[in-house]
C-alpha cells in the first residue's frame, strides 16, 4: 500500500480539471444547451435496451473525458422526459429557472440539516411557506422539502401514526408501532406508494381498508366512509383522502370528509400529489375545496412545479409530532430539536441536498401567474385531447378528463393497449403509459410539462390515428 502522503500535489486530473474549471463548466452547459433544443427532435422515449456494468475506471479521463463517455454510452439511450409529449406517468419537466436553481443547488452544495453554518434552511422555510400560499393553505401548514410524493406520503403518515400514539396515550417514536395494535388506513383510491409508506412505517400494507368508491368513480363514497368509520367503534384511525387519483384524476370530497372528524376520531392525511395544483386554476380550484382542513398533505414538485427530479413537500399542522418521530437528538453537535426544529429534525434524511432552491427559483422567476398559466394550459391541453380522441374511431374515454390525465382504450380490443403502448414509444413521437382502469386495460396520457402546446397534442392526436387498429 503507498504510504499516506500530505504533502504531494492533487491528483493530476483533478488539479488540472480544477485549473480549468471555468472552461469545462462553460463545455457542460454548451452540452446541456445543445440536449435541451434538441429535445423536440430526440425520441421521446424508447424501448431501453439493458446494458451492462463496465469496470470501475482505475485512472479516470477527467471531466472532459468522462463527458464524452457519457455522451457516447448513455445520453443517447435517455428519454426526452423533459420534453413536451413525454405523457407517461404524471411528469414535470424543468422551466429554465428551476433548472438553474438545480445547478446552483449543485454548485453550492449545501447541506441544509440544521442552521448552525448557513441561512440556506431558512430558504427553504421561505419556499414552503410561498407553496403553502399557491395552494391556499391555512398559517397552521408548515412545509417540508423531501425527495418526492411518497417521501411525502411516508412523512405525513408517520406524523399520523404518531397521532395515533397520542390518543392511546404511547408515544410510537419511542416504543414502535407493535405498541399501537392494529391500525386502519381507510381510503378509497390510494396510490400505490401509501402501501410502500404503511410497509415502512411497520403498519403494514394490509393496514389499508379500501372504502367505497361512488359508482363508476375513483372518488370515494363519503356515507360508506362514515359507516366504515362508525364501525371502528370509536378506534383512531387515518383517512387517506385522495386530490388527484393517478388514473381518472378524480377527486374525494375533502370538506365532507375533513367534517366526519367531528364524530370519528382520525388523523387526514391527502395524497395530493399533483392535484393541488387544480387550486391555480379559478374553473377547477373547487376540486380542493377543504385541503387545508387536512392534517397533513403531500404535494410533489417534480411533477407540476416543473422542477427537474427530485422533490416533494409534506405540509402538517402537527409540527410538534412530525419532530417527535423524526428528531435526531442523540447527536449533541446538531442541536436541541426545540420549538423550532431544523430540517434534520423533520424528515427521514440526515444529510440532503438544498431541495428547495429549484422551487424557490421556479416561484421567484414566474410567480403565481407564470405558474398558474402552466395549469390552466396544460389542462386545456388534457381536453382537447380528450375531444381528439372521443372523436377518433378504434378508442373510448374510460373517463372524462376531469383535469390533466386522459385514461382511454381500444374501444374493441383493450387487451392490445401493451401493443398500442410499444408503438408509440416505437415511433418517437410521444410517450404514454398503461394501465388497468375498473379491470380494463388502458393507457394514460398526462399533461403536466411546461413546454407543452397544442401542436404538440395535435400531433399525438395523428400518432393514434395512424396507429388505430
Ligand atoms: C397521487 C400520487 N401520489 C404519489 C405519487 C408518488 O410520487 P413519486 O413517484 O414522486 O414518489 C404519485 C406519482 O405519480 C401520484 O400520482
Amino acid at each position: 500500500m503507498p504510504p499516506l502522503s500530505y504533502g504531494d500535489p492533487m491528483h493530476p486530473l483533478l488539479g488540472d480539471d480544477l485549473a480549468r474549471l471555468p472552461e469545462l463548466l462553460d463545455e457542460t452547459r454548451a452540452y446541456a444547451v445543445r440536449i435541451l433544443q434538441g429535445l423536440d427532435d430526440r425520441p421521446v422515449a424508447q424501448l431501453p435496451v439493458r446494458r451492462e456494468p463496465t469496470p470501475l475506471p482505475a485512472e479516470g479521463s477527467g471531466l472532459k473525458g468522462a463527458m464524452e463517455a457519457f455522451a457516447e454510452r448513455w445520453e443517447a439511450g435517455f428519454a426526452a422526459s423533459a420534453g413536451p409529449r413525454y405523457l407517461g406517468f404524471v411528469t414535470g419537466g424543468s422551466t429554465p429557472a428551476a433548472l438553474a436553481g438545480d445547478w446552483l443547488t449543485g454548485a453550492l452544495d449545501q447541506n441544509p440539516t440544521s442552521r448552525v453554518d448557513s441561512t440556506a434552511p431558512d430558504l427553504e422555510r421561505e419556499a414552503a411557506s410561498w407553496l403553502r400560499e399557491l395552494f391556499g393553505l391555512p398559517a397552521e401548514h408548515q412545509g417540508t422539502f423531501v425527495s418526492g410524493a411518497t417521501m411525502s406520503n411516508l412523512a405525513g403518515l408517520a406524523v399520523g401514526r404518531e397521532w395515533l400514539g397520542e390518543r392511546h396515550g404511547i408515544s410510537v417514536a419511542e416504543q414502535g408501532a407493535a405498541a399501537l395494535g392494529p391500525v386502519s388506513v381507510l381510503s378509497g383510491t390510494p396510490h400505490s406508494s401509501v402501501g410502500k409508506a404503511l410497509s415502512l412505517l411497520g403498519l403494514g400494507r394490509s393496514a389499508i381498508r379500501r372504502a367505497d368508491t361512488l359508482p363508476g368513480r375513483e372518488a370515494v363514497d363519503v356515507a360508506r366512509l362514515a359507516e366504515a368509520l362508525e364501525g371502528l367503534g370509536g378506534r383512531p384511525a387515518i383517512v387517506v383522502a385522495n386530490a388527484g387519483t393517478v388514473n381518472t384524476v378524480d377527486f374525494d370530497d375533502l370538506r365532507a370528509i375533513a367534517a366526519l372528524r367531528e364524530r370519528h376520531p382520525f388523523w387526514l392525511h391527502v395524497d395530493a400529489a399533483f392535484g393541488a395544483f387544480a387550486a391555480l386554476s379559478p374553473a377547477h380550484a373547487h376540486l380542493v375545496d377543504g385541503l387545508g382542513e387536512a392534517d397533513s398533505v403531500c404535494v410533489d414538485l417534480h411533477k407540476w412545479l416543473n422542477v427537474p427530479y427530485s422533490g416533494a413537500v409534506q405540509f402538517t399542522r402537527r409540527r410538534d409530532l412530525q419532530a417527535r418521530v423524526f428528531a435526531n437528538s442523540a447527536a449533541a453537535y446538531l442541536g436541541p430539536v426545540g420549538d423550532d426544529p431544523d430540517p434534520v429534525h423533520l424528515t427521514p434524511e440526515n444529510s440532503r441536498r438544498l431541495l428547495a432552491v429549484p422551487a424557490w427559483f421556479t416561484l421567484a422567476a414566474y410567480g403565481r401567474e407564470g405558474h398558474a398559466e402552466i395549469v390552466r394550459r396544460d389542462i386545456a391541453l388534457a381536453e382537447l385531447l380528450g375531444e381528439r380522441i372521443a372523436a377518433l374511431p378504434g378508442y373510448r374515454l374510460l373517463a372524462p378528463v376531469r383535469l390533466n390525465v386522459v385514461c382511454f382504450t381500444l374501444a374493441e380490443a383493450p387487451e392490445r393497449t401493451g401493443d398500442l403502448v410499444t408503438a408509440i414509444t416505437e415511433s418517437g413521437e410521444a410517450f404514454l403509459t398503461p394501465t388497468v382502469y375498473d379491470g380494463v386495460p388502458a393507457l394514460r396520457a398526462a399533461f403536466s410539462n411546461w413546454r407543452t402546446t397544442e401542436a404538440d397534442v395535435e400531433r399525438v392526436a395523428k400518432l393514434l390515428e395512424r396507429l388505430a387498429p
